[in-house]
C-alpha cells in the first residue's frame, strides 16, 4: 500500500512530465507541501527581514512553488528561471517566469536584490566550472547590497540515513515519497553524487563570490545567506 503524499492532479501532472525525474519530481510532495517547506525555509534564512518591495528572483524555479511561497510572505517582485518549459508551464501566478539557463542569466547587470536557489546547484552537469559560471552571473546581476539565498543537499548524518531508507526496496513499495525520492536520486546520480562528493570545493567557490552573513548545515541541506563580494 502507497501512502497518501500525491497530489490530486497528479495525473495531470505526470502527464505533463515526460522526463522520468520530473515526473518523480511532482510526486515527491504535492504543491501545498512544498509549499509549506518553502516558506518555513525563508523564515528560518531570515526573509521576512527583507523589504516586500525587494527585486527577487528564485532561480532553478522548477513549477513554482517557492515563488508562492514568497508571495505568501508577501514579497511583490517576483521572477523565476527554468530550464524545463514543462515545470515553468505549470507555474501559475503573478512572477514573472523565464524559460532559461542560470549559467547565463536573462537579466541586465546590477538589477536584482535578491536571488534564491533552492535544489538547483546540484543539478548543474560540471563542477566547478558551471558553478563558478552560475555564481559569476547571481554576482553580476546582484545589486552591491543585494542578498543570495541557497539551500542545497549536504552529505550529513540524515541524509546517509535518507539515502539508506531509499535504498530499501520495501519502503519504496510502502511509500510512494520514499519511491519518488529514490527515482529523482537515480535519474539525477552524476551530478547529485558529484555535489555531495565535493563539499569544500563548493563552499571556497561559494566564498570567493559571496561573503557569509548566515550558514547552517541541518537536515541534510546546506543553507546559506550571503552578499556579493
Ligand atoms: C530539484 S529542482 C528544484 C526546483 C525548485 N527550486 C524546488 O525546490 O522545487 C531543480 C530544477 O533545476 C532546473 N535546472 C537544472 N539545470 C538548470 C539550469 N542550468 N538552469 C536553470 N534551471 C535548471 C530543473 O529544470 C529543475 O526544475
Amino acid at each position: 500500500m502507497k501512502d497518501s503524499f500525491d497530489s490530486p492532479n497528479l495525473a495531470a501532472s505526470n502527464a505533463l512530465a515526460t522526463d522520468p525525474w520530473e515526473a518523480a519530481y511532482l510526486r515527491f510532495e504535492t504543491p501545498q507541501q512544498e509549499i509549506e517547506k518553502f516558506i518555513a525555509r525563508l523564515q528560518k534564512l531570515g526573509a521576512s527581514a527583507l523589504p516586500r518591495d525587494a527585486e527577487i528572483v528564485e532561480l532553478f524555479c522548477g513549477r513554482g512553488n517557492g515563488l508562492h511561497a514568497l508571495q505568501q510572505l508577501g514579497f511583490t517582485r517576483l521572477q523565476g528561471v527554468d530550464l524545463s518549459p514543462s515545470l515553468v508551464a505549470q507555474y501559475q501566478g503573478p512572477a514573472k517566469c523565464a524559460v532559461a539557463d542560470c549559467r547565463q542569466l536573462p537579466f541586465a547587470d546590477r538589477t536584482k536584490d535578491v536571488l534564491i536557489v533552492q535544489g538547483g546547484l546540484h543539478h548543474l552537469p560540471a563542477l566547478p566550472e558551471d558553478l563558478d559560471r552560475t555564481f559569476s552571473e547571481m554576482q553580476r546581476v546582484l545589486r552591491k547590497d543585494g542578498r543570495v539565498l541557497f539551500v542545497e543537499p549536504w552529505l550529513t548524518p540524515f541524509l546517509k540515513f535518507v539515502h539508506a531508507i531509499s535504498e530499501n526496496a520495501l519502503a519504496r513499495r510502502l511509500s510512494n515519497r520514499i519511491d519518488a525520492l529514490a527515482t529523482m536520486i537515480e535519474h539525477e546520480k552524476r551530478t547529485y553524487e558529484q555535489w555531495l562528493s565535493q563539499p569544500d570545493l563548493i563552499l571556497k567557490l561559494a566564498r570567493t563570490h559571496f561573503t557569509p552573513l548566515h550558514e547552517f548545515f541541518a537536515w541534510g541541506k546546506w543553507n546559506f545567506v550571503g552578499k556579493p563580494r
